[in-house]
């Protein structure tokens, strides 16, 4: 019997167990069902960390989780996946549909033209956008910039909700009809929800028009720029 290479497949098999038993941790497991007789028995979880209430991951885990992602078809298409950028502990969240073009070029959220329109309004709330954090339901460009279809909203909806839950935002703004309904799952028109506060798992939800909407419609961001007025109120009137 080779002992050496017993020992070094015994070392990797020890490794590798190690380090799912810390993933495992990492979402909340605390003890293994039917663990090995005479294992000694873990302190008992905090109620907090059971397997029915995974820990919250960081916006990096999360990323990490997704890797080079083919939940859904579109990763045969994207240059690029987006996740979000901005502050990790932002008070203040922005939620977009998918990446265009050139977000799925440059792997950053509102970078083009319907970026360029966000930027200003931020700018002139004196937003930046390193205080805030800016994604999209959507983290893979759809071809033509399609509306993303309903078995691609289900495949990344739960990392959207994972990012919210890393960053425990004060305030979510939602952009348009598609991010509106895809955290709030409703199918109310998005007239009738924007302007009115909404609620995500206690965290007030703004939802307003797309930038892109109001690039073809400029007439309507008077309405945005009112929805907008009520979210500053509220995130200037918390305290840090
Ligand atoms: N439209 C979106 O919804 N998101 C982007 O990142 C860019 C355009």
């Amino acid at each position: 019997m080779n002992f050496e290479l017993l020992k070094t497949e015994l070392a990797s098999l020890t490794r590798g167990l190690k380090e799912f038993v810390q993933y495992q941790r990492r979402l909340g497991l605390q003890q293994v069902e039917g663990a090995l007789p005479g294992a000694r028995p873990q302190s008992k979880p905090a109620p907090e960390q059971t397997r029915e209430t995974p820990a919250v991951l960081s916006l990096e885990e999360i990323r990490q989780e997704m890797g080079d992602c083919r939940r859904c078809k579109l990763w045969r298409t994207r240059k690029n996946l987006v996740f979000g950028v901005g502050s990790p502990q932002a008070r203040l969240m922005f939620i977009g549909e998918a990446p265009g073009e050139e977000e799925d070029h440059q792997g950053e959220p509102f970078v083009g033209a319907a970026g360029q329109l966000l930027n200003r309004m931020l700018g002139k709330l004196t937003l930046t956008r390193e205080e805030i954090y800016i994604t999209n339901v959507i983290k893979s460009r759809p071809p033509g910039n399609r509306n993303p279809d309903a078995e691609e909203i289900a495949a990344c909806r739960p990392f959207l909700l994972k990012q919210i839950q890393a960053i425990r935002p004060h305030i979510i703004v939602t952009l348009g009809a598609v991010a509106t309904h895809a955290l709030l799952d409703t199918k109310a028109p998005l007239h009738r929800l924007r302007g009115n506060w909404q609620q995500w798992q206690g965290i007030p939800v703004m939802p307003t028009y797309h930038p892109s909407y109001l690039l073809r419609v400029p007439q309507e961001r008077i309405k945005t720029w009112e929805d907008m007025q009520q979210v500053m109120a509220r995130y200037r009137g918390q305290p840090d």
